[in-house]
């Protein structure tokens, strides 16, 4: 299993590092467009090979697409992160280009690859990747709602006072502050309804905090976060190149699904070998569903900005 990480930033470096010490890949190429900076991350990590007790074979290339080749999964972290106070639809801009150009390349020496957008605004990028190498839907995958539902249990424990493996749930919608739907009503503490232990308002302030989840921590860090988008990486990398068959919430193509039509959008899925196995359709509440309706129109907009 070959998987490919574009971008040796901080999101893309712990991504690398995560699928490393996890240890199901055989082997992962790191590319950066910054002359030698994706060698000395993959030289540091290979480093910590022995220590960490990992075979994965990790590799740096500056800008050399041919050294990607056959890779099974790509995952697309390169572009800018957002700076505190910005939102992710203001980088498109810059990050329209860069992905555009980073998944020509890919597919010109992996045609046969699943991509995994991380690229912010990523709903948006996702669809860009879509429109510029026509794979199909199964095999473009955007990482956000598996990060936004961690952040979703890390509020929902918090709240709770409970351990996080006591605690489930699920965010949908757009991976933006606004378009974040998390799904209240579905979440759980060990099966039991979380409504039954938190008020409405408590509740709510877990939704809110959970939106602006990536926002707090732009502020905080002075730069976008990259642990926690890493790991989500990681397990998506993991539930396809392992087969299985686990339900995240991913970006995806909609064609119909939740009444919704031409664009990625986080709903659930489950991933296997094949990519995007199932688009799973759950019953949502009216509220749920009007937010999720409202988060597409935002997507939409942002869509509207591309030159595709
Ligand atoms: C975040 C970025 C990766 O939410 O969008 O941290």
């Amino acid at each position: 299993m070959k998987v490919t990480v574009v971008g040796a930033g901080a999101v893309g470096a712990s991504c690398a590092e995560y699928i490393a010490i996890k240890d199901f890949a055989s082997e992962v190429v790191l590319l950066d467009i910054k002359e030698g900076y994706a060698e000395g991350k993959a030289m540091d990590l290979m480093q910590t090979a022995s220590l960490n007790g990992f075979d994965t074979k990790l590799t740096g290339v500056t800008n050399d697409y041919t050294k990607t080749a056959n890779s099974d999964i790509c995952v697309i972290t390169s572009g800018i992160p957002r700076k505190p106070g910005m939102t992710r639809e203001e980088l498109i801009g810059i990050n329209a280009g860069i992905v555009k150009s980073v998944s020509s390349s890919l597919i010109e020496h992996s045609p046969n690859t699943i991509i995994i957008v991380v690229s912010n605004p990523m709903d948006t990028m996702t669809y860009l990747v879509h429109k510029t190498t026509n794979l199909p839907k199964n095999r473009i995958i955007g990482m956000g709602g598996a990060l936004d539902s961690a952040r979703f249990k890390y509020r929902l424990a918090e709240a709770l006072g409970a351990p996080i493996s006591d605690v489930d749930g699920m965010v949908i919608g757009g991976h933006s502050d606004k378009g974040m739907v998390p799904l209240t009503a579905h979440a759980t503490r060990n099966s039991i309804k979380v409504s039954e232990f938190l008020s409405d308002d408590r509740l709510n302030q877990v939704k809110e905090d959970t939106k602006v989840g990536g926002a707090t921590l732009t502020k905080l860090l002075g730069t976008s976060a990259w642990y926690a988008p890493g790991a989500a990486v990681s397990g998506l990398v993991q539930a396809i190149a392992c087969d299985q068959k686990k339900m995240f919430p991913c970006s995806t193509l909609l064609e119909g699904e939740y009444g919704l039509n031409d664009l990625c959008i986080g709903v659930p899925v489950i991933l296997g070998r094949n990519g995007i196995e199932e688009i799973v359709k759950i019953d949502l509440s009216d509220a749920e569903e009007a937010h999720l309706k409202e988060s597409a129109a935002g997507v939409q907009k942002t869509n509207g900005l591309l030159e595709l």
